[in-house]
This record gives structure tokens, C-alpha cells and sequence, in this order.
């Protein structure tokens, strides 16, 4: 990705784009998106922002390409193809995933469920959806909107709060993100639905999952090097994991990998926040069968 910070643009405009919150580098591709044509073999990793995309992208990465290929000079943003964004004459993720060397090719998306393209439904592709506990993924998303220049400025965490509770950050509700997939899931069989509690819980048994749901056969060996390799700390230092190479992002505001932590949002929430953002929870996440832990 070649890009010239000091000649940034200025943080883009949220819109309403299909009643979605967007900014205009994930719609601006949005005829391509929409006719992209995906492979049998395709593996779509889908999460809102924030919610272990990075973590589940490098799991799949080294259970596929690491005994065969090099993981030391391609950050995992260019080994994982980003579908979504578009940055013109500097990147286009339709055009990634088809310059995508790999087999399988393994794609990124933080689209709602309906905004996928509907190839990747028809080619019976296997999904891998990511969630997140609401008060983790927003404490998240708000520091990677202060420190990345490609999102709207973040603000002070009282008002990004508000704003996030009102699906008024780029790719919308989280409510609706995690309902929309949840539903996702009753019909169509290949779909994973994984949460960020459970991988922080115990790495091995949700790689252990992973395998058996993309057919996978791998030895204990192998497994426990990937849950090795994708520990925080491991991923952290590793620079092809840890976006230090990325030129949007400040790592002097706040690094990519931040805390990876489950919990983190105690840090944050005051005593009243906590109490609102549960009352509006409520009313928003009806569906009992969707369980998440704030907690572990
Ligand atoms: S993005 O920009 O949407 O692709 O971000 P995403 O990768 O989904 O989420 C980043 C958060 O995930 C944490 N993370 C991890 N936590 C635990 N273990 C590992 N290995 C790991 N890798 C990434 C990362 O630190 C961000 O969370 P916070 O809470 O900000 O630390």
C-alpha cells in the first residue's frame, strides 16, 4: 500500500447509506462489491469493526499458509483482502481479492448481512462471523477512530458512546450487525458464528471448532504453534500483525493492538453510561438465543 500520509485527505463524512451509517471509502466501490464473484472455496471472515478480525484473519492464515508459505514479509492486511474499501489510485479491495495468490482465498467484510454480495450465498461459501461483547467492541472502535485517519474523528468517548448506541459509526448498529448475522446463521449451514469471549477464554478449543467447520485435518503440533503464534503479545510484536506498517494509523494516539482484553470496558464506562447502554441493550437485542459475556 503506498501512501503519503503527510498528503492525507481530511477524516471522511458518516452518511446514511441504505439506512447503514457508511463513509464513502466502503461505498464508493459498492457496483463491484455487488457483482464481485466469489469462488466455492472462498473463505469470507465477517465481523463489525473491532471484534477480532484481525485475531480470526491470522488464525485462518497460519492454518492454511503456514507450514507452506512465508507469513514474514506480507502484513496480514494484504494477505486477508479487505472486499469492502476502496481508496482511489491507493487501494481497492475488489481488485486485492482478485490479485490474491492463494488457495483458499481468504476475504475480510464488516458489511451488515445484507450488504454481502450474493455470489458468495450462491457458491455456498463458508462464512466465519466474529462477535464481540457491545462494550468491548465500542471501547475499541473508539480508539481506533481517534488514531486512523480513514475514520470520522472520534470525538470525546461521551459522545462516540452516544453515537455508537445510535448506530451512528461507520458500518452502523452493532445491534442490528450481530442480529442480521445471528438470523443469518437459522438458514444458511456454513456459516461459523464465533465470539471474541470464547477465543480469549481458550484459543485451542475455538481453532479445534475452526478446523472442524472450514474440514480441516491438522496435527495437535501444528494447532498449538497457531495458538502460540496468535497469543496478544505474539501478535503484537509481530509486525506483519500488528499494523505498524500501515500508513493511516497514529500509533502514537493509540496502537492497533491495544489491550485484547475482555473486560476492558471497565476502564470507561461510568457507573451511569453502564446503566443506559444496558437499558437501551435491552430493548434492542431481544432475540434470547444471543448470548454474550462482558465478562470472563
Ligand atoms: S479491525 O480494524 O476491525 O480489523 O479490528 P479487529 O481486528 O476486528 O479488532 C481489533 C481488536 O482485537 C484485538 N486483538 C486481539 N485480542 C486478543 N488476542 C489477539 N491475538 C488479538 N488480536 C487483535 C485488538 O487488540 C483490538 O482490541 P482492543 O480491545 O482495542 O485491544
Amino acid at each position: 500500500m503506498s501512501f503519503d500520509p503527510d498528503k492525507s485527505p481530511p477524516r471522511p463524512e458518516l452518511f446514511d447509506f441504505q439506512g447503514v451509517s457508511m463513509t464513502h471509502y466502503f461505498t464508493d466501490n459498492w457496483e463491484n462489491i455487488q457483482n464481485f464473484q466469489a469462488r466455492p472455496d472462498d473463505i469470507l471472515i465477517a465481523t463489525y469493526p473491532k471484534a477480532g478480525t484481525t485475531w480470526v484473519s491470522y488464525i485462518l492464515d497460519l492454518l492454511y499458509f503456514g507450514e507452506t508459505e512465508h507469513q514474514k514479509d506480507v502484513p496480514i492486511y494484504d494477505r486477508v483482502a479487505f472486499l469492502d474499501i476502496f481508496i482511489p489510485s491507493v487501494l481497492s479491495g475488489t481488485d486485492m481479492v482478485d490479485n490474491l495468490a492463494t488457495s483458499p482465498r481468504i476475504i475480510k467484510t464488516h458489511f451488515p448481512v445484507q450488504f454481502i454480495p450474493k455470489s458468495f450465498w450462491e457458491k455456498n461459501c463458508r462464512v466465519v462471523y466474529v462477535a464481540r461483547n457491545a462494550k468491548d467492541n465500542v471501547v475499541s472502535y473508539f480508539h481506533f477512530d481517534r488514531m486512523n485517519i480513514a475514520q470520522p474523528e472520534a470525538g470525546d468517548w461521551s459522545n462516540y458512546l452516544h453515537r455508537f448506541m445510535g448506530g451512528k459509526v461507520v458500518y452502523g448498529s452493532w445491534h442490528n450487525h450481530v442480529n442480521g448475522w445471528w438470523k443469518k446463521k437459522q438458514t444458511y449451514a456454513k456459516l461459523h458464528y464465533m465470539f471474541y469471549e470464547d477465543l480469549a477464554e481458550d484459543t485451542g478449543r475455538e481453532i479445534d471448532k475452526l478446523c472442524c467447520f472450514l474440514g480441516l485435518s491438522r496435527s495437535d503440533e501444528v494447532k498449538k504453534r497457531v495458538t502460540n503464534g496468535v497469543h496478544f503479545d505474539n501478535m503484537k510484536k509481530d509486525n506483519m500483525a500488528n499494523y505498524s506498517t500501515n500508513p493511516f494509523m497514529d500509533f502514537k494516539i493509540s496502537p492497533f493492538m491495544r489491550k485484547g482484553k475482555v473486560g476492558d470496558w471497565k476502564n470507561h464506562f461510568s457507573a451511569a453510561q453502564s446503566e443506559q447502554f444496558d437499558e437501551d441493550y435491552e430493548k434492542k437485542m431481544t432475540d434470547v438465543t444471543l448470548q454474550f459475556r462482558s465478562e470472563i
